[in-house]
């Protein structure tokens, strides 16, 4: 009897499951209305002696995936190959698909397209920077100036301890210092959002580079402090940040990179000093 009941259990939940498995067939059937939107998209190529133009692509966006690189990788696939732009992790973790999207310095790949079809979307590379080809922008002295800033740990005593052999300690509240800072990925969506940097991008570093610069000030573990806040004293590399914020409001991280600036200015002013390592760092080179 139980097995008999089973069965029309079994019987009754597979005729609910073959009636919706119909109705969801009937409503595939129906195509579903085209969402064309308009992506007008920044082209220039240093080699055909036009000067930069806008340049219309549109797509179904049923035929798209979610986010603007999607769509630019659709455009580059399905329409136009010449159509140039870096990307590669298109998970927001390499930081190369930076561009001003909308109006708005962020990367394309978790970006998401405003399905709105009814206004065009635009697409520039990043602000205030030498352009190599479309949405690809100079970054050379970008990168030139956060090697200025050498982003590796120093110690005063290398050649005496066991590099490489032992780890340095650090405590775990000197640690959480360092917590929004080392999440940075170096997209530059910051910087060429600073209007600051946009006028003295030659001299003034820029916020993501000084929050790098402030991330190894403000390790525990290194030992260069006082000659990597040496090296900001003038009037361009740090005080040419005015606290307008554009940095902060824009990072696609989530990040605060005006706050760094403000914590180097601390330093920078002898209204803050670095705190002396709550663990003996080399504990374990001796
Ligand atoms: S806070 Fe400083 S670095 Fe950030 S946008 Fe303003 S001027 Fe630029
Ligand atoms: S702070 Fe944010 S916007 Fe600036 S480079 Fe780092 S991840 Fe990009
Ligand atoms: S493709 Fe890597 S951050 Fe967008």
């Amino acid at each position: 009897m139980a097995l008999v009941n089973g069965s029309r259990v079994i019987l009754a939940r597979n005729g609910i499951r073959a009636l919706s498995t119909t109705s969801i067939s009937n409503q595939e059937a129906q195509p579903k209305p085209a969402r064309v939107k308009t992506f007008e998209v920044y082209r220039w190529n240093p080699e055909d002696g036009k000067k930069p133009h806008m340049q219309q692509y549109k797509i179904n966006l049923n035929e798209c995936g979610p986010m603007i690189l999607d769509a630019l990788i659709k455009i580059k696939n399905e329409m136009d190959q010449t159509l140039t732009f870096r990307r590669s992790c298109r998970e927001g973790i390499c930081g190369s698909c930076a561009m001003n999207i909308g109006g708005t310095n962020t990367l394309a790949c978790i970006s998401k397209i405003d399905t709105n079809t009814s206004k065009s979307t635009k697409i520039y590379p990043l602000p205030h920077m030498y352009v190599l080809r479309d949405l690809i922008p100079d970054m050379n002295n970008f990168y030139e100036q956060y090697r200025s800033i050498q982003p590796w740990l120093q110690r005063k005593n290398e050649a005496t301890e066991q590099k490489g052999k032992a780890q340095y300690l650090q405590s775990v509240e000197d640690r959480t210092k360092l917590d929004g800072l080392y999440e940075c990925i170096l997209c530059a969506c910051c910087s060429t959002s600073c209007p600051s940097y946009w006028w003295n991008g030659d001299k003034y570093l820029g916020p993501a580079v000084l929050m790098q610069a402030y991330r190894w000030i403000i390790d525990s573990r290194d030992e260069s402090t006082q000659q990597r806040l040496d090296k900001m004293k003038d009037k361009f590399s740090v005080y040419r940040c005015h606290t307008i914020m554009n940095c902060t409001k824009t990072c696609p991280k989530g990040l605060n990179p005006g706050r760094a600036i403000a914590e180097v200015k601390k330093l920078l002013s002898g209204l803050a000093t670095k705190p002396a390592p709550k663990m003996e760092t080399a504990a374990l080179h001796k």
